[in-house]
């Protein structure tokens, strides 16, 4: 069979390379990819959507695989499934879990999905009010898409104010912040739990752990996330077992009866707050590098998972996780996140270990170069028994990496170490 892996990033590579490993797939398309996706397979390119079902539609495709947010929530899955084309990715309706941050909080309020306490108003004069409520920090949320920086968490009634006006006035957001969502702040430990969906069933992948921001120690601006780690060991089974009871469950049973079943990977933004876990966000596909390091980690039945959620028989799948330990170190380029950087050669030396690998993400091919031309550049990602191991693996590969002007985190996965 042939597929398809929609998207350009380190994630859509981790997929293609693992995919790469089973024997019924005969071709690897990525739309559009990177400059190294073209290693695993063919990249492609079209004008349209229609332009790329009619290519899915000759070409037989097997399965389509849908990476980022906003073609499912341009409804890319729904035209491929009226096309009868076997699709890993929901409907747009469904994807308003995470397209609309008020639309997710009203589901998660309706079907009794504990998250924090909130509003969502077009209202400035609603806002004040409930700001005025509420004790420090707050957080305010634009609620459409915005690239991962709609959230502002206010330091005080006055900071919060001024952002809800300037979303409001769609000053700082557009048309995403003409509504908003205010909420109170949980104080606790953040984790990210993916579960890939059939609509009805699901199987849970091992928690991991993201790093929003550029610096160590958590310091400096947010960024698309800086490097993850799965499993993660703050999470122990009851935790997970009541992520699973009540987020997971009553969102699939909650999105079926509203007519929207979830058919892809919902990601479950997750604050434990002693003890109890809180929905803070779903997205609608995997995470950014969490992908790069949950998907190294199936020693076999990742194709049948994927085929499986898309034909909705996830009941009967047959699949096995490694118990190792999976560390992804983001190595982003010069001006990451500030702007784009200048155009940098990458020159890697090779190594002998087959518990490393590289991601390739924001990277452009000139004849036989790798030119690093995106924000977040490649994820060099190490397994490994335990932590430790997994870290010297990663770190490793960080030191075969060369260009001018990369940075990279030299404390991943420091949660696990404590
Ligand atoms: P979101 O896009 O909604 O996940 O928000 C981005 C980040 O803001 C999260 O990963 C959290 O670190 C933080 N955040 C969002 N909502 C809250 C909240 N209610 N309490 C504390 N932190 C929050
Ligand atoms: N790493 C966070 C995200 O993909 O949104």
């Amino acid at each position: 069979m042939e597929i398809v892996i929609v998207g350009s990033g380190g994630r859509e590579y981790s997929i293609g390379l693992a995919l790469q490993k089973e024997c019924r797939i005969d071709g690897i398309y990525f739309y559009p990819g990177n400059g190294a996706t073209s290693k695993l397979g063919k990249n492609i390119d079209f004008a349209n959507q229609q332009e790329f079902i009619d290519f899915a539609l000759i070409q037989r495709i097997g399965l389509v695989i849908i990476g980022p947010e906003a073609p499912l929530v341009d409804g890319l899955a729904d035209s491929l499934r009226a096309n009868g084309i076997l699709v890993f990715g929901p409907s747009a309706k469904a994807a308003r879990l995470e397209g609309s941050k008020a639309y997710m909080k009203k589901f998660a309020q309706k079907y009794g999905i504990p998250t924090a306490r909130f509003i969502q108003t077009q209202d400035y004069v609603e806002s004040c009010r409930f700001i005025d409520a509420l004790s420090l920090p707050i957080v305010v949320k634009a609620d459409g898409l915005c690239a991962g920086k709609g959230v502002i968490i206010a330091q005080s009634h006055e900071e919060a104010k001024i952002a809800a006006k300037e979303m409001l006035d769609g000053k700082s957001f557009g048309d995403s912040g003409k509504t908003i969502v205010i909420e109170e702040f949980l104080d606790g430990f953040e984790l990210s739990v993916f579960a890939m969906c059939d609509g009805k069933d699901f199987i849970v992948l091992p928690a991991a752990q993201d790093h929003k921001r550029l610096l160590d120690k958590d310091k400096g601006p947010n960024t698309g996330g800086m490097g993850a780690y799965a499993p993660a060991p703050l999470v122990n089974a009851q935790i997970l077992e009541e992520v699973k009871s009540t987020i997971i469950v009553p969102t699939l049973k909650g999105m079926a009866e509203d007519g929207n079943p979830f058919n892809g990977a919902l990601f479950c933004g997750i604050m434990v707050v002693q003890g109890k876990p809180y929905l803070l966000e779903f997205n609608v596909r995997f995470g950014d590098p969490e992908c790069e390091v949950l998907m190294p980690l199936f020693k076999n039945g990742l194709l049948d998972c994927f085929l499986a959620c898309a034909r909705g028989d996830l009941k009967n799948v047959q699949f096995e996780l490694e118990s190792k330990v999976c560390v992804g170190v983001v190595v982003a380029s010069k001006d990451y996140p500030y702007k784009s950087s200048p155009k940098a050669k990458i020159v890697i030396r090779s190594l002998d270990n087959t518990q490393s690998h590289i991601s390739f993400a924001g990277v452009s091919k000139e004849g036989e170069d790798l030119f690093a031309t995106g924000g977040r550049v490649l994820v060099c990602v190490g397994k490994g028994d335990n932590v430790q191991e997994a870290l010297k693996n990663a770190y490793a590969q960080v030191e075969s990496v060369n260009f001018e002007g990369m940075q990279y985190r030299k404390d991943i996965a420091y949660q696990a170490l404590r």
